[in-house]
């Protein structure tokens, strides 16, 4: 299908749907008619694959206690391994209500008050809210911004793990919002580190399958990495949800290799709570690693497009503005302190651009100035943003 028919196709305006991005703005960002560039989910309607499943759920109409079939594991390690090569083992996996939950759990599971847990910053905020909410030691460690490609400082890695005793290392893999994709060696140097130090490694790797270029820069799983020489230290939490769309069915993954840490797993899990699985979520993650990769490969070239989009024509029009190199995730991060004055971001954008977007201090408190824009959406919302965008730099010129 051409990307035209499937925009037509598949993108809805989701107002009046409870929809946190598009209903919430008025609550949000008190103003109820920004376009919604903000929350990682997308405008897009999921693969019909996964409809038709859901539909025929719907239509026995019991939604009683339920198990996860085999057919799920089956569905979801054929898909690890098709898509990135990860051998996962059915043992290995455990179901969690959502990523973020995971982590709190794990948290809870592997770590005692006080304990040092690192970060590495700007990074998705749950991150920080789950280790203080935890009364854990928050440790960050702040990536490095060369020319917009992100990395990672290995020497403060080394010395924070250090000084503050850390236990636990939690990584966005691919990186959100700075948009890496961690290659091996990068991947290796890091869990060497977690490994002399003796530290555990949480993966989230729920980007996993949001890939710019597949063959530029793949992703590759912790559990992978070094032929897996580091499994043993890592549990990886994943989901479906990001990569089709199914954020509020509410099922996502815990992987854990080590036979000893699943044990402890579940047996924190048992003190904590019942774990009983989403009937609907898990219906939908199964249609859609069976039959929805063609259709993610259409979202993917959209996304590809639409940042193309934005860094030519910022690149053309506002060459002051840095658009961070997008290899893995929809999210694009944009850095605009050096034509807006931070401490106005928040009128800039909302005021002048009519925009909702994610900013950049909610990342790490140093990144006022800096704006992260979701391009799982239809692109006349993604070039309407960025002609707001110039024609708000263009006016405080102006100004000037
Ligand atoms: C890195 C990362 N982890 C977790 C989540 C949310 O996962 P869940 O909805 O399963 O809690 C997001 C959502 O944007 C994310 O970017």
């Amino acid at each position: 299908m051409d990307q035209a028919t499937f925009i037509k196709q598949y993108a809805t305006n989701r107002a009046n749907t409870n929809s946190l991005k598009w209903d919430a703005l008025d609550q949000r960002y008190g103003n109820p008619d920004l376009i919604a560039m903000w929350v990682a989910d997308m405008e897009f309607q999921v693969p019909q694959a996964v409809t038709q499943a859901l539909q025929a759920r719907v239509a026995h109409g019991i939604y009683g206690y339920s198990y996860t079939p085999d057919s799920y594991y089956d569905a979801l390690i054929d898909w690890e391994q098709r898509r990135h090569g990860l051998r996962l083992e059915k043992d290995w996996i455990r179901f969690g209500t959502g990523v973020v939950n995971s982590l709190y759990a794990l948290i809870n599971t592997y770590t005692q008050p006080g304990d040092g847990v690192l970060i590495l910053t700007p990074v998705y905020y749950p991150f920080f809210n789950a280790i203080r909410d935890n009364h854990r030691q928050l440790v960050t460690s702040a990536l490095v911004n060369d020319h917009g490609h992100y990395q990672i400082d290995f020497d403060d890695v080394a010395a924070k793990i250090k000084a503050n005793e850390v236990r636990l290392f939690i990584q966005c893999s691919p990186h959100n919002p700075v948009g890496r994709i961690w290659t091996e060696e990068e991947e290796t140097k890091l869990l060497a580190l977690c490994e002399e130090n003796d530290v555990l490694v949480i993966s989230d790797e729920i980007h996993q399958d949001l890939e710019i270029d597949r063959t530029a820069h793949p992703f590759i799983s912790a559990l992978t990495v070094a032929n897996g020489r580091f499994a043993d230290r890592v549990i990886v939490v994943n989901a479906p949800s990001k990569t089709f769309n199914l954020a509020s069915l509410l099922n996502s993954h815990v992987i854990i290799a080590n036979e000893q840490l699943r044990a402890q797993y579940d047996a924190a899990i048992n003190r904590l709570s019942q774990t009983e699985v989403s009937v609907l979520g898990q219906i939908a993650g199964e249609a859609a690693y069976r039959n929805g990769e063609a259709w993610l490969d259409q979202i993917l070239a959209i996304v590809r497009d639409n940042y193309h989009y934005v860094q030519s024509q910022l690149a053309a029009h506002a060459p002051q503005v840095k658009v961070a190199e997008l290899q893995g995730t929809y999210l694009t991060w944009l850095d605009l302190r050096a034509c807006v004055d931070p401490a106005t971001i928040h009128q800039f954008v909302q005021d002048q651009c009519g925009l909702a977007v994610d900013y950049g201090e909610w990342f790490s408190p140093d990144q006022q100035g800096c704006i992260r824009l979701n391009l799982a959406t239809d692109p006349k919302y993604v070039h309407q943003a960025v002609q707001n965008i110039l024609n708000g730099i263009a006016s405080l010129k102006s100004a000037d």
